[in-house]
């Protein structure tokens, strides 16, 4: 895919290699005070997958918000351990943009599953059971409360 539109970029200039309302797959990984996402809330993977409209196919993508629920939580940190409680070791660290979202598209291992940590300015969350798929607004905000620190 990647290789192909290379090749139609270098060639043919004016073709479009995507097909109508597909995102293209490009490394997003959300950090501090940047603001280009949107759709607070939502579940991101509903658009930023593979053949979905979104730039960017994520592999962990959510929400954070404060304690009250009503507003996002911004510029915080999500982190994905191999044990219960921040115990085991750090598999991955994502940052947390100006709007409370956080997203990567870099591949993530879950094995026999991760445990999230929300981690405010002066709080940290722990889900206490493992997660092996990375669409935390799937869950949050839909079947469970949104993820939420401060
Ligand atoms: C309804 C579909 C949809 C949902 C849900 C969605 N997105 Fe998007 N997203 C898009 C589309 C389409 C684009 C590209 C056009 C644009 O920027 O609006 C995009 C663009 C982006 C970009 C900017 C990419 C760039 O190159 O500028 C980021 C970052 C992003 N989305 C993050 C998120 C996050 C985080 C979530 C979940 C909280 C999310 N999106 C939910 C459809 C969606
Ligand atoms: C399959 C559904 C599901 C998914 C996916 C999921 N969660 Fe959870 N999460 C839950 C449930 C249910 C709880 C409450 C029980 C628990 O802690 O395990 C929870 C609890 C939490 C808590 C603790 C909340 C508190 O009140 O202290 C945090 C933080 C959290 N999740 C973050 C995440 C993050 C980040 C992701 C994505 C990497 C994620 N979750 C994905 C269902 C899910």
């Amino acid at each position: 895919m990647v290789i192909m539109c290379s090749v139609c970029a270098g060639f043919l200039m004016l073709t479009s290699c995507e097909k109508e309302g597909e995102g293209e797959n490009e490394t997003k990984i959300s950090y501090n005070r940047d603001s280009e996402s949107h759709n607070e809330g939502q579940n991101c993977m509903s658009c930023h997958r593979q053949g979905g409209e979104g730039e960017g196919w994520f592999n962990v993508a959510g929400t954070i918000y404060t304690a009250a629920g009503n507003s996002t939580l911004p510029n915080g940190v999500v982190e994905l351990y191999t044990g219960p409680g921040g115990t085991g070791t750090l598999a991955y660290k994502i940052e947390v943009d100006a709007k409370g979202n956080f997203y990567t598209t870099e591949d993530i291992h879950f094995g026999n599953g991760l445990y999230p940590v929300a981690v405010g300015s002066q709080s940290r969350k722990y889900m206490s059971d493992p997660v092996t798929s990375g669409q935390c607004n799937s869950c949050h905000g839909e079947s469970t409360d949104k993820i939420w620190s401060n």
